[in-house]
This record gives C-alpha cells, structure tokens and sequence, in this order.
C-alpha cells in the first residue's frame, strides 16, 4: 500500500477511550480530518477492534504489534496473515511498549514484506533508528520512551534527537520515512518536527485524550500542509 508523507499515525493504545465502540467513534473522527485536510492518517487500534473499524473507514488500520511467526503452532500470537484478513494494512513493530529482540524485528520485517504488509518500527533513539532502518522496513518511528504519555513533546524537549536521527537514518536509508513521536500534541509539535527532518508524527495520548481529537488533527494536518508549501 502507498502512504502518503506526511503521515500521521495515530496510536489507540489501550486507552478506555480507544476501546470498542469508543475506538470505532475515533476511527470515523481521523478518517473525517483525513479526507478533510487531504493528510494521510493512519489509525493503530488494538487488535480486537481492527476488523469493525476496517470494515467502516476507509483510511488505512495498522496493527500495534504483529509476530515473527507463520501460520500453525502458536499461541496467544499475533499473525500478520490474520491481521491482514481482517482488515488491516500493516502494523507496527517494536513500540516501546512491545518490544522485540533484533532478530525477531527483521524476521517480522521479512514477513510484512512476504505478505505486502507496511512495517513501521519503532525505536528509542538515533543509533537505534539507524540500525533499524538498515533492516529496510517501509517507514521507522523514533520516540524517546521517557517522554511518551507525558504530553512534552520530543520535538520540544529533544530537537536534537530528531535531528541526529534524521541525519543518521538519512545516511543508512535515504528514502525511507522518518517518523518522530513522544508527548506529540500541539499543531507546533507537528511543524518543528518536518522542519527538524522527519516525514509525519506517532501519536498516541496527544489525540486519544483530547476533547475534540477532530479539531486537534485538523490542526496537526494544516501544520504539516504548510510545512509542505513552506
Ligand atoms: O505510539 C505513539 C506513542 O508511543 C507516543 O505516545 O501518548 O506520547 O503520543 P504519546
């Protein structure tokens, strides 16, 4: 599947609040700013809730989270080839909140590309980025696990972080997006990152927990519309 940079993608986590119905009323929310401001957004829910929303929007539904197995003799696993059957277009890997052994992340990797599945994995910083990003995965999210769920924002506290892993990540991988995330919640947030480097935002608190997720995105997606014709 072709994504559009910029991206912005948006975690559900296991948030009450992007739960069940809850997660199908913030799925039809991103996919109306999505359509609205023409921004690629992408919605991650948890697995459960993958199937209904994918039948309803008709933005692009990851996974949190898939595993480096194929079909048959595991337990309590997520398989990319089910995940895919219920509708979703890809998945994330290693979030800091899932994370894999090095080996396990390019075996996924692997996978996602066997079945056409698009891998977005994550990591904590620049050098982690950068080897990741040599496991070629379609697109690498950097988020400094400290700041996540704190609502202060990387591109705020640690510009620098975005910046050396763009530049590292440009030298290992020069084409593939560049996602940055942590405390991610203002339209300023969104503009600071594309001009430190990176082609869209992981989101997760920033958008869930707002009282209108609706107005907050308009504003992240006409920040990064600008920053496009900047
Ligand atoms: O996957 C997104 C994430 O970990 C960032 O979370 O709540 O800081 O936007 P948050």
């Amino acid at each position: 599947m072709n994504l559009q940079s910029p991206l912005i993608i948006i975690n559900f986590k296991t948030y009450l609040e992007s739960s069940g119905k809850r997660a199908l009323e913030l799925a039809t929310q991103v996919e109306k700013a999505s359509k609205e401001t023409g921004v690629c957004m992408v919605v991650v829910p948890q697995a459960i809730d993958i199937a209904k929303i994918a039948q309803t929007v008709e933005i692009p539904v990851f996974a949190q989270h898939s595993d480096p197995i194929k079909p048959g003799n595991s337990t309590g696993h997520m398989l990319i080839e089910a995940l895919k059957e219920a509708g979703a277009v890809g998945t994330l890997i290693n979030h800091s909140e899932r994370q894999l052994r090095l080996i396990d992340i390019e075996t996924t990797i692997t996978l996602c590309k066997e079945q056409k599945f698009v891998s977005c994995v994550c990591a904590n910083n620049p050098l982690v980025s950068a080897a990741v990003a040599a496991l070629n995965p379609d697109i690498t999210s950097m988020e400094p696990p400290e700041l996540i769920g704190t609502g202060i924002s990387v591109s705020k506290a640690k510009p620098e972080v975005i910046t050396d892993t763009a530049r590292l990540v440009s030298q290992v991988n020069p084409k593939m997006p560049l996602l940055c995330g942590a405390g991610i919640s203002t339209a300023e947030d969104v503009t600071i990152a594309l001009k430190l480097g990176t082609q869209g935002v992981l989101v997760a608190s920033g958008i869930v927990k707002a009282k209108d997720p609706y107005e907050v995105l308009v504003g992240f997606a006409e920040a990064t519309n600008k920053a496009q014709s900047a």
